[in-house]
C-alpha cells in the first residue's frame, strides 16, 4: 500500500501548469518556431500537461540522459537523441526537478551545440539542498521546495511512483518496498 504524503496536491500542480502555459503563451507569440524538449523520463507528466494548455503552435522532442553514479566528474551522458530539428528553433527544455544542475547542465550543453535561435528552461520544481552552489536560471519554474525527495507526477524513486498524479514525500516503508520489488 502506498502510504506518501502529499507535498503539492494534483490541483495545484494543475494550476500552476496552467499559468505557466499562460506566461509561456505569452512570452513566445512572436515565436515562429517554439520547440519543447522534455528531459526523459521525468518530465513527461508535466511536458504533457503544458504543452496541452499553451495557445500557440509548437513542436516537442525528448532527449535522454544518463548519470553514471560513481564514474569520474559523473558528467551525464546522452542516451536519447532529438529527432526533430531544432537548429534556428526556440527551445524550451522543460525538465522535472533540479537540484545540482548537472543534468539541466548536460541538457543545455546537447541542446546548444545543435544551433537554436533561443534556448531557455521550464522547470516543475526547484529543490534547495545544502551546499547547492549556482544553477542554471531558469526562465520559468513552478514551485520551489524543500530538500526532502519526492516522488509522482513522473519522478521517481528505482522508477516506481512516477504516476502518482500529486507531488509526494514517500514513507520508508515505500522506500524500502520500491527497493526491494525490482522485477525478479
Ligand atoms: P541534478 O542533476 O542534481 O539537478 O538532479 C536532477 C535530477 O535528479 C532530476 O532530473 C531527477 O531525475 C533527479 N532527482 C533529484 N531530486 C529528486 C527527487 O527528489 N526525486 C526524484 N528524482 C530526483
Ligand atoms: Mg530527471
Amino acid at each position: 500500500m502506498v502510504r506518501v504524503q502529499t507535498l503539492i496536491s494534483a490541483d495545484e500542480i494543475r494550476g500552476r501548469v496552467r499559468a505557466l502555459a499562460k506566461q509561456i503563451s505569452a512570452d513566445y507569440a512572436a515565436s515562429p518556431d517554439l520547440v519543447l524538449v522534455g528531459v526523459l523520463r521525468g518530465s513527461v507528466c508535466f511536458l504533457a500537461d503544458l504543452m496541452r494548455e499553451i495557445d500557440l503552435p509548437l513542436r516537442f522532442d525528448c532527449i535522454g540522459l544518463k548519470s553514471y553514479a560513481g564514474t569520474e566528474g559523473g558528467t551525464p551522458i546522452v542516451t536519447t537523441e532529438l529527432i526533430d530539428v531544432v537548429a534556428g528553433a526556440d527551445v524550451l527544455l522543460v525538465e522535472d526537478i533540479v537540484e545540482r544542475g548537472t543534468t539541466l547542465r548536460a541538457a543545455l550543453d546537447a541542446v546548444s551545440a545543435l544551433g537554436p535561435r533561443s534556448l531557455e528552461i521550464c522547470a516543475l520544481l526547484r529543490k534547495a539542498i545544502a551546499g547547492q552552489g549556482p544553477l542554471p536560471p531558469a526562465r520559468y519554474i513552478g514551485f520551489e521546495i524543500g530538500p526532502e525527495f519526492v516522488v509522482g507526477y513522473g519522478l521517481d524513486y528505482n522508477q516506481r511512483f512516477r504516476n502518482l498524479p500529486c507531488i509526494a514525500i514517500p514513507s520508508p516503508a515505500d522506500l524500502a518496498a520500491a527497493g526491494a520489488t525490482r522485477n525478479p
